[in-house]
């Protein structure tokens, strides 16, 4: 081994073991959450921010960031505008991935599955806790469509606002979908630079991982 080798692997503990992912539990949920309750434990900003990748009937990819809301029976929670872009991609082709960056723990998870609206009375009773403004915000944005100037929205706000003087509906347009997962990766960056990944792969209902190259 070379004297530089011998040195580097020295001032680098991780250099021959694994570490973060070498403890992660076998189910991939419940290391998806372990490595959430990290991420907030670390006061990463956002740490409910992801990107979500849909991919057109005409292959053409879109990225765009939104919250993930929930995990719920296992399925990764987003709410959003049915009519937007990404809802007509996933209208015509349902798969899609997440994508997580942690970047004060080095950390990247990405999931790929498939998408589907989720029940109507799960959407009604988490569109009942939002706020006010954000309630009159869905009817009033028309997302991914061209506006013709800022106004046009405000118009728009103000009329729903009137319309709706209590209780606000959820719009049919707004609701959630969830993520059935059929890939899970996590990336644990290392200062040795020699990082860590482990995939987690469904076969029917079982799920095997296997660690990859960085
Ligand atoms: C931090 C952050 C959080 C966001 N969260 C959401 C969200 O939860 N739902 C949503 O529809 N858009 C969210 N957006 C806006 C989306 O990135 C995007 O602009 C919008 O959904 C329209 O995307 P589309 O035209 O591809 O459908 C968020 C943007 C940022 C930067």
């Amino acid at each position: 081994m070379s004297e530089w080798l011998k040195a580097y692997r020295e001032n680098h503990a991780d250099f021959d073991q694994l570490s973060a992912i070498g403890t992660l539990p076998d189910n991939p949920f419940l290391a998806f959450s372990e490595w959430f309750d990290a991420a907030v434990q670390a006061q990463e900003r956002e740490a409910n921010a992801c990107v979500l990748s849909t991919c057109t009937a005409e292959l053409q990819a879109h990225s765009r960031i939104l919250y993930l809301k929930e995990l719920l029976d296992n399925q990764f929670i987003f709410y959003t505008n049915y009519l937007s872009q990404k809802g007509q991609a996933l209208g015509a082709n349902p798969k899609a991935s997440l994508l997580f960056f942690w970047p004060q723990l080095m950390r990247q998870v990405r999931i790929e599955g498939t998408v589907t609206p989720i029940e109507a009375s799960i959407s009604d009773a988490y569109f009942a806790t939002r706020p006010r403004e954000s309630q009159i915000g869905a009817w009033a944005s028309q997302q991914s469509e061209a506006l013709t100037d800022r106004q046009e929205l405000i118009a728009r706000f103000e009329a729903y606002d009137a319309q709706f003087p209590a209780i606000v509906p959820r719009p049919p347009h707004w609701g959630g979908y969830a993520l059935d997962a059929q890939y899970l990766e996590f990336w644990q960056g290392q200062p040795s630079r020699l990082h860590e990944r482990r995939a987690y792969i469904r076969h029917q209902n079982q799920w095997q991982s296997k660690l990859l190259n960085p």
